[in-house]
C-alpha cells in the first residue's frame, strides 16, 4: 500500500472499502452543497505568515477545550450511524481518540450504545444531543449519560428539521429505507465492510432501539427518527436540558452572534460555530466566515469552537489563529475509519497533528495558545457580517 501522508489518501481508502450510500452520506451536503464546498474553500482563502530565524525547540500544540486537557485543540464530532461506516465503528473511534487524547463525541443516533462505549473505554466521551419531541427520552437518555460518566453534553440546534440530501434520495437513503437497486448492488461488492458487518452484534440504533417502544428494525427507527426532531425547540428548553444534565453543556449548530448571546444566556459553556457540515441550510455562511462577528459578541465570556471543512493541520492552525478554542473533524477521522478501523482513526489523528505542529513552527510559534490574526492574512469582507 503507498504511505498514507495526508487525509486525501485516507479518503481514497474509504471510498473503496465502504458501500457507496454510507460514503454519500458522509460525502455530501444539502440542496446544492455550496455551504459544503465552501466550508473548504474559504479555508484556502486565508494566508499564513511564515517566521524565520526563530527558536522552534520546545513547541506543544497541548490545550484545553472546556477545562480538559487535549493533545491538539481539536475534537471527534459526532457522526450518526457512524457504526456503518465500519463494524463496531464508534467504539474504534472512541478508543483512538482516548489513546491519543483528545475528546470522543459520540452521537444520539450512534450504532453502538453509550453504556457499549463506556464499557469499552476507559476515559469519559461527550454525548451530543438531538432535541426530541419525547421530553421523557430526552430524560432517561440525560440519565444515561451521566451514569456512563460522559464529562459534556453536545447538544445539537440546527437539525429541527433534515435539510434535504439529494444523494441519499437517490440512494434510497430515505424514510422509510427503500433501497435503490444500484444500491443493493454496490452493497455486495463491499465485501470485506460487509465481512466485518456480519461479525458484530451492532447493527442498529444502540441508543434508541430497546429505549423506546415499537422501534425493532432500521424502517420503524427511520420513520421513528424522522418524527421526532423537536421542531418546538426554543431557548426554554434547552434551559431544562443543561438543569437535566447539570454538567459542562456545549451547544452546536451557532452561525449567527445574536444566537451566540442566546446560548450564552441559557448557561451555555461552550458553543460551536457549525452548519453542520453544509447539511442542513445550504446558501449558509462557511464556518470560518461566521466565526469572527461571534468572537466579537460572545468571544470574551464563553469558549468559541468550530467545525466544518477542517481537513488538516494547516485548517486546525487557522480556525485557531482566528480565535477558535476548538476545531472539531467529522468526515477527517471517518475517511480513517472506513479505511483502516481505528488505526485509520489513529492515523488521522496523527497526521492532522503533525501538520498542525509544523505548520506552526514555520508560522514561528512555540505554542497554539500565542496563535492569533498576527498569524494571517484574511481577505477584505471575509467575515461574515450581516447588515441589521
Ligand atoms: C445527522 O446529523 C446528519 O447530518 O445526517
Amino acid at each position: 500500500m503507498p504511505a498514507i501522508a495526508e487525509i486525501e489518501d485516507l479518503k481514497r481508502i474509504y471510498k473503496r472499502r465502504v458501500p457507496k450510500m454510507f460514503y454519500d452520506y458522509v460525502e455530501s451536503g444539502s440542496w446544492t452543497e455550496q455551504t459544503f464546498r465552501e466550508n473548504i474553500s474559504d479555508y484556502d482563502l486565508i494566508r499564513l505568515r511564515q517566521r524565520v530565524a526563530v527558536d522552534m525547540t520546545g513547541r506543544s500544540v497541548n490545550s484545553q477545550m472546556i477545562g480538559q486537557d487535549v493533545a491538539m485543540p481539536l475534537a471527534l464530532a459526532p457522526v450518526g450511524s457512524t457504526g456503518m461506516q465500519h463494524a463496531d465503528g464508534e467504539i474504534l473511534a472512541a478508543k483512538a481518540a482516548e489513546e491519543f487524547g483528545v475528546p470522543y463525541t459520540l452521537s444520539t443516533m450512534s450504532i453502538a450504545s453509550i453504556e457499549d462505549v463506556a464499557a469499552n473505554t476507559s476515559k469519559p466521551f461527550w454525548f451530543q444531543l438531538y432535541a426530541m419531541r419525547d421530553k421523557d427520552y430526552i430524560k432517561r437518555v440525560i440519565q444515561r449519560a451521566k451514569d456512563a460518566k460522559c464529562s459534556a453534553l453536545v447538544v445539537t440546534l440546527d437539525l429541527q428539521i433534515l435539510g434535504q440530501r439529494h444523494k441519499d434520495l437517490k440512494n434510497g437513503l430515505t424514510v422509510p429505507i427503500k433501497l435503490a437497486p444500484h444500491t443493493v448492488f454496490d452493497l455486495a461488492t463491499k465485501w470485506r465492510w460487509g465481512l466485518e458487518m456480519m461479525q458484530t452484534k451492532r447493527r442498529s440504533f444502540g441508543n434508541i432501539v430497546g429505549h423506546i417502544d415499537g422501534i425493532s428494525d432500521m424502517t420503524s427507527l427511520s420513520v421513528w427518527a424522522a418524527e421526532s426532531f423537536d421542531p418546538q425547540l426554543d431557548w426554554e428548553q434547552i434551559k431544562e436540558i443543561k438543569r437535566m444534565w447539570g454538567g459542562p453543556m456545549i451547544l452546536k449548530g451557532i452561525l449567527d452572534a445574536d444566537d451566540a448571546k442566546m446560548a450564552l444566556n441559557v448557561g451555555a459553556d461552550a458553543i460551536i460555530v457549525s452548519n453542520h457540515g453544509g447539511r442542513q441550510l445550504d446558501g449558509a455562511l462557511s464556518s470560518i466566515r461566521a466565526l469572527a462577528p461571534i468572537l466579537d459578541a460572545v468571544g470574551d465570556k464563553i469558549e468559541v469552537h468550530i467545525d466544518g471543512g477542517i481537513r488538516s493541520g494547516q485548517d486546525v492552525l487557522k480556525a485557531i489563529s482566528m480565535g477558535a478554542k476548538g476545531a472539531y473533524i467529522g468526515r477527517a477521522y471517518i475517511y480513517g475509519l472506513g479505511a483502516m478501523g481505528q488505526k485509520g482513526v489513529a492515523k488521522a489523528l496523527e497526521i492532522i497533528h503533525k501538520e498542525l505542529d509544523t505548520t506552526m513552527a514555520l508560522c514561528g510559534e512555540k505554542s497554539v495558545q500565542n496563535l492569533g490574526r498576527h498569524n494571517l492574512l484574511v481577505p477584505e469582507n471575509f467575515e461574515g457580517r450581516w447588515q441589521d
